[in-house]
């Protein structure tokens, strides 16, 4: 009993490595993902066993308020990162490569994503595109740094295509993300993320592919889902697309609790005498 507690125990607390993450897809076991920017909050996930944490740039959206994702700064990830990851101790910390820091050269990339890996502390980077970064990804790959993909809606894209649609619902577009997930497999990359796809897509990318699939707004049969943890928990009231489940209207437990204290404070009822010195 007392052993097998602790192999239990010892299994929980086992560091989730790209490896990993291709067995459970073998295994049929769904992978869990959320993302997070402080390490107070990839604690509590990590605790729960959320298997892999993604520093997204989607920060810039929710930490730093902005519209989209494009001001986001290499330097910004890497600090964001450092805190994450000093609050993990099982979970694969996956850190975005912001908009610009891959773009202008393979050699570039490389390097950038060299500091998200050795000042950061990443266990691994995300980059979004398909055939464009194939040759960054073997690179990266290549020399030891694993890469996630991430194909169908690519925020950091916003500008080019305009719109937030839905990706991959005309063939033609459909074939090129199904070309594009086998070509960041064969560069090397470890995970793909698929965002805002048909379901049935999803399903075809999944099965044609011996890496995991990762699911945003993708359906059910990709290998894991991921949500952005502020969407999740009903912070970010003014998002409500189709694909967020709010588990949870923190936004506004957190105005009733904050009205209270206020009322407290103005009323004199805190703090108590046993909360004074
Ligand atoms: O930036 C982000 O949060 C993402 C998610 C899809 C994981 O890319």
């Amino acid at each position: 009993m007392r052993d097998s507690d602790t192999s239990g125990e010892r299994e929980h607390l086992r560091r989730v490595t790209t490896l990993r993450l291709r067995q459970m897809k073998e295994a049929g076991q769904k992978i869990v993902c959320l993302t997070a920017y402080d390490a107070l909050i990839a604690r509590i996930f990590d605790e729960v066993g959320v298997d892999v944490i993604i520093v997204g740039d989607s920060l810039g959206n929710v930490f730093q308020g902005h519209e989209t994702t494009i001001p986001v700064t290499l330097e910004e990830m890497i600090y964001h990162t450092k805190a994450v990851v000093r609050g993990v101790r099982r979970a694969l910390v996956v850190t975005d490569m912001p908009f610009m820091s891959y773009q202008i050269s393979v050699e570039e990339a490389f390097r950038n994503a060299g500091r998200v890996m050795k000042e950061g502390g990443a266990g691994a980077v995300k980059l979004e595109g398909g055939e464009r970064v194939v040759e960054t990804v073997a690179r990266m790959t290549a020399a030891g740094i694993p890469v996630m993909g991430h194909l169908g809606l690519t925020p950091q894209s916003i500008h080019q295509f305009g719109t937030y649609r839905v990706r991959g619902t005309e063939p033609k577009e459909a074939q090129q993300i199904l070309r594009d997930a086998k070509l960041l497999e064969e560069a090397g990359a470890f995970a793909v993320v698929l965002e805002k796809i048909p379901a049935e897509l999803a399903r075809e990318v999944t099965r044609s592919l011996a890496i995991p699939t990762i699911g945003i707004g993708a359906g059910v049969h990709c290998d894991g889902q991921v949500l952005v943890y502020t969407d999740m928990l009903g912070l970010t009231v003014d998002f409500r697309p189709r694909f967020v489940r709010r588990y949870e209207n923190l936004a506004e437990r957190i105005r009733q609790v904050v009205a209270q204290y206020a009322d407290d404070v103005r009323a004199q009822r805190f703090p108590s005498e046993e909360e004074s010195y």
